[in-house]
């Protein structure tokens, strides 16, 4: 199939395109493609896909589920060690082609850019500082008079002669401190990160014993660990509670039936706030049920927002701020019946 085809009008395009066959050896690659990767045709066709780029795993399941499955797969934001050193940024769409009853995966990348990119993130992380700047001053201003109606309520308590009317007293008493705990969890009050090395899947498994305990028979478990991943230096109650409140909202959307899948994986080249990090860790939180409704998506990371009746809006606002203290980031991509929160954690680099 490949002789004879027009090949020369993909030299005009600006989107790099890339042919692999079957077993992911490179078929064709256009002027475009070779600008980007910085390679010569000459040297890479008929040799391995590895020979485009520094070997990503990830991309390559991607490569070959395109192929077994026969389905396109889209991947933004990826970060492409090239094999002169240095780092393409590209949008990345795999098409699965059939000819002459072989399978091809076409290729296509476009550039994103960096620092466009960059600058979307840091919008996001500053503005979510400013969101937790006026919180935590709202809530300290509402700490001190919640003080004084305990107070006053306690007071209260003691001049009864008919203990009946304590009832009411405790009522207060009781939604007073309540609303005191939900104050200081927004204000980020908690106890000071203690750092020790750990793997992500004590992180995981924990979680998946804390689960195992409240939820229902309907909910299945799965787990899908790389068990290659480095360990951390990390808090390991912090990342717990993470996990935790990502995996309860996946549990509470699914009411009672669906499956949760804990996955883990190692991703290269990452860009986490300002700083791009050679390795990081990723603990993803999968779930098959309704999804998070589309107009809600951009949202669930500030605080108070909420779907549920009875949600306070703060978990992934907890999450996110945990994360952060740990110069990671939660990223989430939710449609009915799929929706993935990526916890991405870097991983300390050593001396080589
Ligand atoms: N896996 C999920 N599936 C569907 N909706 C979700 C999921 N995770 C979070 N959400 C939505 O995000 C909202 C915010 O979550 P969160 O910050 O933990 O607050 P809360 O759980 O108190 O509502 C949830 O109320 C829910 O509407
Ligand atoms: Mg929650």
């Amino acid at each position: 199939m490949v002789a004879g085809y027009p090949f020369f009008l993909l030299d005009e395009l600006q989107t790099a395109v890339v042919l692999l066959d079957e077993t992911l050896g490179v078929v064709y690659l256009n002027v475009a493609a070779e600008t980007l990767l910085g390679v010569s045709a000459r040297q890479v066709l008929g040799q391995p896909v590895a020979e485009l780029a520094a070997e990503d795993v990830r991309y390559i399941d991607i490569l070959r589920a395109a192929l077994e499955n026969f389905q396109p797969y889209v991947q933004h934001d990826m970060d492409i060690r090239l094999k002169h050193g240095g780092t393409a940024f590209v949008d990345s769409i795999v098409t699965p082609v059939e000819a002459d009853g072989t399978s091809y995966a076409l290729v296509e990348m476009v550039s994103t850019h960096r620092a466009q990119r960059i600058a979307m993130k840091q919008h996001l992380m500053s503005q979510y500082a400013a969101n937790q700047a006026i919180l935590g001053g709202l809530a300290h201003e509402l700490k001190n008079p919640l003080g004084g109606i305990r107070g006053a309520a306690q007071l209260l308590e003691r001049e009864f002669e008919n203990p009946e009317l304590q009832e009411y007293t405790q009522v207060i008493i009781g939604e007073t401190d309540r609303l005191t705990t939900l104050l200081d969890r927004m204000m980020g009050h908690g106890p000071a990160q203690v750092l020790a090395p750990l793997s992500v899947h004590e992180v995981t498994e924990r979680v998946r014993a804390l689960l195992a305990v409240d939820s229902t028979p309907g909910i299945h478990i799965a787990t899908d660990y790389d068990p290659s991943i480095p360990d951390l230096v990390a808090d390991v109650d912090q990342l717990i509670q993470v996990v935790l409140n990502v995996a309860r909202n996946a549990v509470q959307a699914m009411a009672g039936k669906g499956n949760l899948l804990f996955r883990t994986r190692i991703r290269r080249n990452v860009t986490l706030g300002d700083q791009l990090h050679r390795l990081a860790a990723v603990i993803q939180i999968v779930d098959d049920g309704p999804g998070i409704p589309p107009n809600m998506q951009n949202q669930i990371f500030s605080p108070l927002v909420t779907g549920r009746p009875e949600g306070t809006g703060l978990g992934l606002s907890i999450a996110q701020s945990l994360v952060h203290g740990h110069g990671g980031s939660i990223e989430c991509s939710s449609q009915a019946g799929k929706t993935v929160f990526s916890v991405i954690v870097p991983v300390q680099e050593g001396p080589e």
